[in-house]
């Protein structure tokens, strides 16, 4: 994963959610980043910096003129060692020194002396957050290049509702994975990825669904940005939220998603369909729910349209988009032949084998064991987590894009 061996500088400031930083902390270590904290004295008034130094197991910075044992500086040393710098919370008075230069505390002189992205992660008031002052050096900040994820909607320190919370430390990560693989293997495409069971109304209160959970498909999203690429993701209803940078594009029924995916690929060089379409649905939709009657009940289902295939028409076209298409072949037997079989018929460059009759892969787990086929290598992977297996999937599309060039 991204955070694996990443050197993350986590500037914290003086508000009231600089305690959310800690679990912010404990999350960058658990995923393997390395993280050195640098307080405000402002923030020291709200959370102390032992916190954090027992979960980064680092000292924490906070007096810019502490003497360091090699004698460099402390602003230099940290601004050069950051794979990124985090603010959050990024307070207005933060957020003002950046937009101007100033420096003078040692996150502020860290953050001018950094070239790494910077992450910011707002948090204030409501009315401080809509002042024109503030949203100007935001403006500022975006404009080089800053990554600001939120501030988020909600209850305030000050009681009232407004924009103003520090988001989830889960959207957080997000923008600190997507400023960390910004220049990464897929940096300038734009990919295409569906996710999720589709849904085929019967009436208003049912419908003919399947056990897919959306959890494949929105790792294969997160992997994508973590690697640079543009993303739209297809998804069908899900529990789950929308990563960091990712533009979801809701639908619901077979009809929907195909169109959706049609019309998003004109744009795409990547389409990764993870998604478990419906193979038919009710051929027809009843306007008022179906009563119980004292019989059987029979339905007639009619064929969707089959997406891939589709895509597969529209590529026999030169030069059509996209350049690479993945599938999915979630089967009970004969898993590799058929696999080997959808791979051939709808003319995909790689399929994702997954036998779904196993407990702890396929559909609904956070776990899934695959095989990736292409037309020449077979690639028998053992279970893993599915953001590894989206790690693995998406090195295989860049390796298919270098091998093009
Ligand atoms: O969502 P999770 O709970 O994490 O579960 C993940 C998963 C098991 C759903 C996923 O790993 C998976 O296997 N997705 C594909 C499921 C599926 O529909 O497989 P299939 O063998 O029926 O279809 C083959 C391919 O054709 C798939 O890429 C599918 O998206 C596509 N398809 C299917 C039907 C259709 N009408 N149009 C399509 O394009």
């Amino acid at each position: 994963m991204i955070l694996q061996g990443a050197d993350i500088v986590l500037g914290v400031t003086g508000g009231i959610a600089a305690y959310k930083a800690v679990d912010l902390c404990s999350k960058l270590v658990q995923a393997g980043a390395g993280v050195d904290v640098v307080m405000t004295d402002a923030a020291t008034h709200f959370v102390t910096p032992l916190p954090f130094q027992t979960i980064s197991k680092r000292p924490v910075s906070v007096d810019q003129f502490r003497l360091l044992r090699d004698m460099d500086m402390a602003h230099i040393e940290l601004s050069k060692k950051a794979d990124v710098l985090v603010i959050a919370p990024a307070t207005a008075n933060t957020i003002a020194k950046l937009a101007n230069g100033v420096a003078d505390n040692l996150l502020s002189s860290t953050a001018l002396a950094c070239t790494a992205p910077l992450v910011l992660a707002p948090a204030m008031d409501a009315d401080m957050w809509a002042h024109p002052a503030v949203q100007r050096n935001v403006a500022v900040l975006v404009e080089r290049g800053a990554w600001v994820v939120g501030p988020g909607e909600g209850r305030l320190a000050s009681g009232r509702m407004g924009r103003g919370r520090l988001v989830d430390t889960s959207q957080i990560l997000g923008a600190i994975r997507q400023a960390l693989g910004s220049r990464g293997a897929l940096a300038g495409r734009s990919v295409v990825v569906t996710a999720g069971g589709t849904q085929e109304p019967l009436d208003p209160v049912r419908y003919l669904g399947n056990r897919s959970s959306g959890k494949m498909g929105y790792a294969l999203a997160e992997a994508a940005r973590d690697a640079g690429a543009r993303v739209v993701l297809v998804s069908a209803p899900t529990a789950l939220e929308t990563p960091f940078g990712v533009e979801l594009r809701p639908v619901q029924t077979a009809a929907e998603m195909a169109a959706t995916v049609l019309s998003a690929l004109e744009q795409a060089d990547v389409l990764l369909m993870a998604a478990a379409v419906a193979d038919y649905r009710p051929a027809e939709v009843s306007l008022q729910k179906i009563k119980k009657g004292s019989g059987d009940l029979a339905l007639s289902l009619a064929r969707t349209t089959d997406i891939l295939a589709a895509v597969a028409e529209r590529r026999a076209q030169p030069d059509a988009r996209p350049g690479v298409v993945v599938g999915f072949a979630a089967e009970t037997e004969h898993v590799l032949a058929n696999a080997r079989d959808k791979l051939v018929r709808k003319r995909l460059d790689l399929i994702v084998a997954n036998d779904v009759s196993a407990s702890d892969s396929g559909f609904a787990v956070d776990t899934n064991r695959a095989t990736l086929i292409d037309q020449e290598t077979e690639e028998n992977l053992p279970l893993m987590s599915k953001a590894d297996l989206a790690a693995r999937i998406i090195q295989r599309v860049a390796s298919l894009f270098e091998v093009r060039r």
